[in-house]
């Protein structure tokens, strides 16, 4: 149970006011030993929208680098409270898909609660295609733009948000924070692996680790209806995900549409084949029966990718993962359906792994696909694989982490993190002395979906860095017929059981 002494403590942070007045003119330009700054702005932001009737203030400082000699032009931006006053602390705002950071969202979701927020585009815009800057010319991938995307940008952002901190406040930075979800959550992790001094604290939610055969892994899906010769509609697939949940919802001890105990689960998805669905048409397909087809494709969605030779490749997603994601299908009006690849993993293949813009993943053969699976690993591991499970610099630095992750997210699968996690322990049995991993069930990608997803796990990482309260718990909550369930996330490998009572109240569920 969460402290509330531990808790006062640590966000009775005092805050202070800036030392410097918010103009390009004042605020000296900070150093970067790999790069040289091009250009330094800074302009007072103030009542910026975050929505909900919320708005901060703040000095936005703009920075332009570059790297010498490897062509590229980062931006990389620091927002400092003004309004507000600063709590000593510097947050590393994480990105999501092919996005590095700067998302003004989290951006100011960290300056809301008194950070000051550092975030990078590493070099290239997130929003546009990923053509845009993939490729220097065919077969030639732009190396240092991946590389800074993967790794680099974030320590350079880093080294210079804290300088430029300092100096606006006049003051030390007492604590950093690293806070990021997927994308974000895999650059965590790579900093945890290849920055281990950069941050007290590193918030890696629903990490996209393990870059290269989960990615094929999203693009399986596809491959697999490919391979069966079927492409289901959403709605058979939805069928067969929802017969699934019917099966295994309760072995948790609690029907409420959410498979908490998928080690339980042993259904067979043969064994509904026949069994009528209904939908109305329509992109999702028309009614129909479950056929054999329809099954192998499900039954290969939940197993994952295999070799031709049935060599595991990667994991699959859990049985109440959403089929919608990356099995996702569209069907026309006389109910054919075709298969809708994962945006994401067809633009690594076609791009990073196959050099070729014209390059077509959705014709791959069985062989062709295991091919470009050995091809990605071979050639990009070192580069953004993210799964060295050798946390011992992090952990002598004295720095702290946590990683939760949905257990039914429909795009990183959960099994990947478990791997991960039981790698690190591995290696470190105490590992949990400085590294915990919560598991929520039915949550979906970074929140979202039937389970209860965390309030807000960085007050359990800032409360651990700074007085030593290592959390056993996260609190977390969701809406059941538009009241609130409150629930705790149990730290791996526990799992959250209903004990009985009312069961909205955390207190009726324990971790075992
Ligand atoms: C911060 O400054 C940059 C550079 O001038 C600008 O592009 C960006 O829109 C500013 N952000 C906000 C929220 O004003
Ligand atoms: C990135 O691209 C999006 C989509 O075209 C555009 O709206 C946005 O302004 C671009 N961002 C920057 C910083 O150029
Ligand atoms: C699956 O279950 C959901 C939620 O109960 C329901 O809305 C949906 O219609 C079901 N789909 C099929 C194809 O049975
Ligand atoms: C994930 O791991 C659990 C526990 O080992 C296992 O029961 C389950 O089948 C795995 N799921 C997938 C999709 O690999
Ligand atoms: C599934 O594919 C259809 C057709 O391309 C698209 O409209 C829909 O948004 C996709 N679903 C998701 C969840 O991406
Ligand atoms: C969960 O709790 C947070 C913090 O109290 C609140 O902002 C949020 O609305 C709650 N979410 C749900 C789904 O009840």
């Amino acid at each position: 149970m969460y402290k509330l002494s531990a808790l006062y403590l640590a966000f009775a942070a005092s805050f202070t006011t800036a030392a410097q007045t918010c103009s390009s003119g004042s605020i000296s330009k900070p150093t970067l030993f790999n790069g040289r700054i091009t250009s330094l702005k800074a302009t007072q932001v103030n009542d910026f929208d975050l929505g909900g009737g919320t708005s901060v203030s703040f000095c936005n400082v703009s920075l332009t680098y570059t790297h010498p000699g490897e062509g590229d032009n980062i931006n990389v931006q620091v927002w400092l409270p003004t309004k507000l006053g600063w709590n000593s602390r510097f947050q590393g705002v994480g990105g999501g898909g092919w996005t590095t950071g700067l998302t003004p969202s989290s951006m100011g979701a960290a300056v809301n609660a008194g950070y000051a927020a550092g975030g990078t585009d590493g070099g290239h815009n997130g929003s546009l295609p990923t053509d845009t800057w993939a490729l220097l010319s065919p077969g030639n991938v732009n190396l240092y733009l991946l590389q800074d995307f993967a790794s680099v940008a974030l320590n350079d952002m880093t080294v210079l948000g804290k300088q430029v901190t300092e100096n606006f406040y006049g003051k030390k930075i007492k604590k950093s924070y690293w806070n990021g979800c997927s994308t974000g959550g895999r650059q965590g992790l790579m900093l945890a692996q290849r920055y281990p001094d950069a941050y007290d604290g590193i918030l890696a939610q629903s990490p996209a680790i393990n870059w290269n055969p989960f990615t094929m892994g999203q693009f399986w899906p596809y491959q697999a209806m490919r391979d069966v010769g079927y492409v289901p509609s959403p709605c058979e697939l939805n069928a067969l995900r929802n017969a699934s949940i019917e099966a295994c919802d309760e072995l948790d001890g609690l029907k409420d549409g959410v498979i908490g105990a998928p080690g339980l689960c042993k259904f067979n998805p043969f064994s509904v084949v026949g069994k009528r669905y209904t939908c109305d048409g329509g992109a999702d397909g028309k009614s129909g029966r479950i056929s054999r087809a329809g099954a192998t494709v499900a039954m290969k969605f939940w197993q994952g990718a295999r070799s031709a030779t049935g060599a595991f490749e990667w994991f699959g997603y859990a049985h109440d993962s959403a089929v919608d994601s990356t099995a996702n299908t569209t069907c026309s009006s006389n109910g054919k359906c075709v298969g809708v690849p994962f945006a994401i993993a067809e633009d690594w293949i076609r791009l990073f792994v196959q050099k070729d813009a014209n390059f077509d993943p959705t014709k791959m053969s069985q062989a062709e696909f295991d091919t470009v699976y050995h091809k990605a690993i071979q050639e990009y591991d070192s580069i953004i694989g993210t799964s060295d499970p050798d946390l011992s610099r992090f952990k002598a630095g004295g720095g702290k982490m946590i990683t939760w992750h949905g257990m039914a997210d429909p795009t990183i699968m959960f099994n990947g993190t478990v791997d991960y996690f039981q790698r690190v322990l591995r290696l470190d049995p105490h590992a949990r002395d400085f590294y915990r991993f919560f598991m929520a069930p039915g949550v979906a990608h970074c929140g979202g979906g039937a389970g209860a997803a965390p309030t807000n796990p960085l007050e359990q990482l800032v409360s651990w860095v700074e007085t030593g309260h290592a959390p056993d718990t996260i609190p977390a909550n969701h809406t059941v017929e538009e009241t609130e369930w409150k629930r705790y996330l149990c730290q791996y490998p526990k799992i959250s059981v209903y004990k009985g009572g009312n069961p909205a109240r955390a207190d009726s569920y324990k971790c075992e």
